[in-house]
């Protein structure tokens, strides 16, 4: 990773921080682009919902090594009470943040010598169907799609797409789900392994995907998840 430039979105915290620490410590220059942006590396200030992706990406480097797009939600309702506004603000957040930044940032990452890595994030609560979760399972499956189908239209560019599956893992994201040692303990029972994710855990494989050492895998929702999405023990 020595000399890479890797932009994160949402490097401030979660499984976002966990990978800039793993990649700073691997000696790439990461650039943090979140509302807050406290974090390591170079802190950009960035709302991906409002602010224009050409006017971050023209702070950046002409050649960028990696991207990662990290904003998420977690708003679990029954289907019949959400507005359809809230449909739409979870498919803004989760995926034209993302569409805006990619179609913005292909000229730099088409610049990436050893070919760019793009890394996305998807949840386990679209392959396995989970009550409450249509909103974001309905976003996060047309991230997958995204995923695919732009891994194809750009692997002639050598720019690699690929999206991991997490079930619950510990961060902010998730904190109104484990609140209580009452509900970290059900969450963990829920997973076959028996615990719920670390960020550590996802920002391994974030890492791995960034990494030279993936530069045969594009394409791919990579399940990472405890075991939830395809075992029943
Ligand atoms: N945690 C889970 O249980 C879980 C499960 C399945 C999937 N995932 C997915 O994994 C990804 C990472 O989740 P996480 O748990 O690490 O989330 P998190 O703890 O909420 O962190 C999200 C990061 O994105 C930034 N961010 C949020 N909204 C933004 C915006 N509008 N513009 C720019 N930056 C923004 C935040 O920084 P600022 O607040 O400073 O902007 C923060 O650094 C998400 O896509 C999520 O859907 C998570």
């Amino acid at each position: 990773m020595q000399g890479k430039s890797i932009l994160i979105i949402g490097a401030s915290r979660g499984i976002g921080a966990a990978l800039a620490q793993k990649l700073q410590a691997a000696g790439a220059q990461v650039y943090n682009a979140s509302r807050s942006a406290e974090g390591l590396g170079k802190n950009i200030s960035y709302d991906a919902l409002q602010d224009d992706p050409k006017a971050l990406l023209a702070q950046l480097p002409s050649q960028l090594d990696g991207l990662v797009y990290c904003p998420g939600s977690i708003n679990l309702r029954p289907f019949h009470r959400i507005k359809e506004e809230q449909f739409n603000q979870e498919f803004e957040l989760n995926v034209m943040g993302a569409v805006r930044l990619l179609q913005a940032a292909l000229p730099q990452l088409k610049k990436a010598e050893a070919g760019a890595s793009v890394v996305l994030f998807s949840t386990v609560a679209v392959k396995l169907g989970m009550p409450f979760h249509s909103a974001i399972a309905m976003a996060k499956g047309a991230l997958e799609g995204l995923t695919k189908s732009l891994a194809a239209e750009w692997a002639s560019h050598n720019i690699r797409l690929n999206a991991i599956a997490p079930s619950l893992t510990h961060t902010d994201l998730a904190e109104r789900l484990l609140n209580t040692e009452a509900k970290q303990e059900s969450a963990a029972k829920r997973h076959p392994l028996g615990r719920i994710g670390q960020p550590q855990d996802i920002a391994s494989l974030a890492y791995y995907l960034l990494d030279q050492n993936s530069q045969w895998m594009t394409g791919q929702i990579l399940g990472l998840d405890g075991g939830m999405g395809n075992l029943k023990v």
